[in-house]
């Protein structure tokens, strides 16, 4: 299982002094890139909608290059955004006790609490989170799902409804860019799995010497992230450099995770990169995941393999959707970085 560690929220909020579990090795501390590579390009999606050729060349520049991107014009409502803004900060301000109804258990990453930890010897991330699986719906554990705010649970249920419609239609201008019939790389995620990530990062009197998250690839299709107040964080890795995100008011910052990856053949690629902390302000942030159905294979799309009526070999094993989890899973308690 996993080892119980302490709330961070707390901690920050006794004492000043980080203790050494969360002091990261000055290597692991590598340095920003000084602006060489600029921002991650911004997609218009009103514009994908109607099919504009050069924002779709954009886009698929930006999948293959990057990895990384913003999206503004995305069709979900400011106030969606910001209900969920609101409740999330307002979940987050609870009391410990009221906060810990919701606690994940020994064996799982659901409910409230902290990233995977599988040794003592494990450096820690400075953050706490609320983790929900939001479909398939019929296998909701509503028990973690908070009843506090007494909006919370009505928010979320919208919110993951809004952000799977944003991730399906990137989807569709994804498949016009690698040349796939929309509807083979759609029916992949029907019934998919959609998880929402919420991450709460205290201010820390170290902040240059820790991690919120710590680097890593997500192991996911998509991720759409959101960032709530103004404290920046998230950086990217560019040859070999750290790049830092300057995320646009409304817009969500969109990754493609590893599956993606093996689903394109690894034409669109799965990017490392990290959450720090602010010395000042709190730091909060969303992630919502979206993932295939867990029965399909996870493998190259059979259209993608033939290029120019050549057949081309596959990069990637196939492997079910199932065993791909819990090797994923294996691999982040053996302390390797199994993505999320
Ligand atoms: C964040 O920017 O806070 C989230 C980073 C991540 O989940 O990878
Ligand atoms: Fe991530």
């Amino acid at each position: 299982g996993y080892l119980p560690v302490p709330n961070v929220q707390e901690l920050a909020a006794v004492s000043k002094d980080v203790s050494a579990r969360y002091i990261r090795p000055e290597r692991e501390l590598e340095q920003v890139a000084a602006g060489e590579f600029g921002q991650i390009p911004v997609i218009d999606m009103s514009k994908l909608q109607v099919g504009d050729d050069d924002e779709l060349a954009k886009l698929h520049s930006a999948c293959k290059e990057w990895g990384f991107f913003q999206v503004i014009n995305h069709g979900v409502a400011e106030q969606v955004i910001t209900k969920m803004a609101e409740d999330v900060q307002h979940f987050f301000s609870l009391s410990l006790e009221e906060k810990m109804e919701y606690a994940q258990l020994s064996t799982g990453i659901e409910g409230y609490g902290q990233a995977f930890v599988f040794s003592e010897k494990q450096t820690l991330d400075w953050g706490d989170m609320l983790y929900i699986n939001a479909t398939p719906v019929h296998e909701r554990k509503m028990r973690f799902w908070p009843r506090n705010p007494s909006s919370f649970r009505a928010t979320l249920d919208q919110y993951a409804a809004e952000l799977e419609k944003a991730a399906r239609s990137l989807l569709i201008s994804m498949s016009r860019n690698l040349g796939v019939e929309p509807e083979k790389l759609l029916n992949l995620f029907n019934d998919g799995e959609q998880s929402l990530r919420m991450n709460y990062y205290p201010p820390c009197e170290q902040a240059s010497k820790v991690t919120g998250v710590a680097p890593h690839a997500d192991g996911t299709g998509l991720t759409l992230l959101t960032r709530l107040n103004q404290a920046q964080g998230l950086q990217v890795r560019k040859e070999g450099k750290w790049v830092p995100v300057d995320p646009l008011p409304g817009a969500f910052i969109v990754n493609i995770g590893d599956i993606l990856e093996i689903i394109t053949n690894g034409e669109y690629k799965s990017i490392e990169h990290r959450a720090l902390v602010n010395d000042k302000n709190e730091r909060l942030s969303i992630a919502s995941f979206h993932d295939p159905n867990m029965d399909v294979m996870i493998e190259p799309m059979s259209d993608l393999l033939v290029k120019d009526q050549k057949k081309q070999a596959p990069n990637y094993k196939s492997i079910s959707h199932r065993d791909y989890k819990k090797i994923s899973r294996n691999m982040k308690l053996d302390g390797k970085d199994g993505g999320f």
